[in-house]
């Protein structure tokens, strides 16, 4: 079977397709969009539903390859409207290897509009709590492929004080 996946040349297709991915951003790539009305406001209404006391609230889109995932995201995100909720609006683009240190750093980097030289990953969690302390915020995070809960924890330790009504 692996012997056929190799003649067909599926194996190193797949994961070439993967390593070599260009990241997203929140720029839409068309300007027509179609059939995604629906969606979004579905989407909108939970942004704007400031009646949850959860600390963190996360909106999964979860699709096969190809769906419209990130481009739905990206409505979303330029919707012109989430300025009257958030302060500041985030973009990641994580990809297969959920590196928390990675995530961390680019996220104060966003913030900051400056590099992040830190490494450790306890200062940068720090970093990052106190650049998003008291502010409404909304990050989208691209292409996630993690499903190991406890990293996902690790990773929103320092996400845990949103401001009310966010
Ligand atoms: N509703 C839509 N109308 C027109 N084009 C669309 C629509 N949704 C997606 N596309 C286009 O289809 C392509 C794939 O969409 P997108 O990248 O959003 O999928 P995805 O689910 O994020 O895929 P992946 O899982 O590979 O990241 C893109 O070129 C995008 O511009
Ligand atoms: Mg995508």
């Amino acid at each position: 079977m692996l012997e056929k996946a190799d003649i067909l040349g599926l194996k190193e297709n797949a994961r070439e397709s993967l390593l070599w991915r260009t990241p997203s951003t929140s720029l839409l790539e068309r300007s027509t969009i179609y059939g995604r009305d629906q969606d979004k406001e579905a989407i909108m209404e939970l942004l704007f539903d400031d009646t949850t006391d959860a600390k963190i609230s996360a909106i999964p889109i979860v699709g096969m390859g190809g769906f419209g995932k990130t481009t739905l995201a990206q409505l979303v995100y330029n919707d012109e409207s989430l300025e009257q909720i958030f302060d500041l609006k985030l973009w990641i683009y994580v990809s297969e290897n959920f590196d928390i240190q990675k995530i961390t750093k680019t996220m104060i980097e966003a913030v900051t509009s400056s590099s992040c030289d830190m490494k450790d990953l306890g200062f940068l969690q720090l970093e990052l709590k106190e650049k998003l302390i008291g502010k409404k915020y909304l990050v989208v995070l691209d292409d996630v492929w993690n499903e190991n809960y406890g990293v996902w924890n690790d990773f929103q330790k320092p996400l845990q004080h949103r401001a009310k009504g966010k």
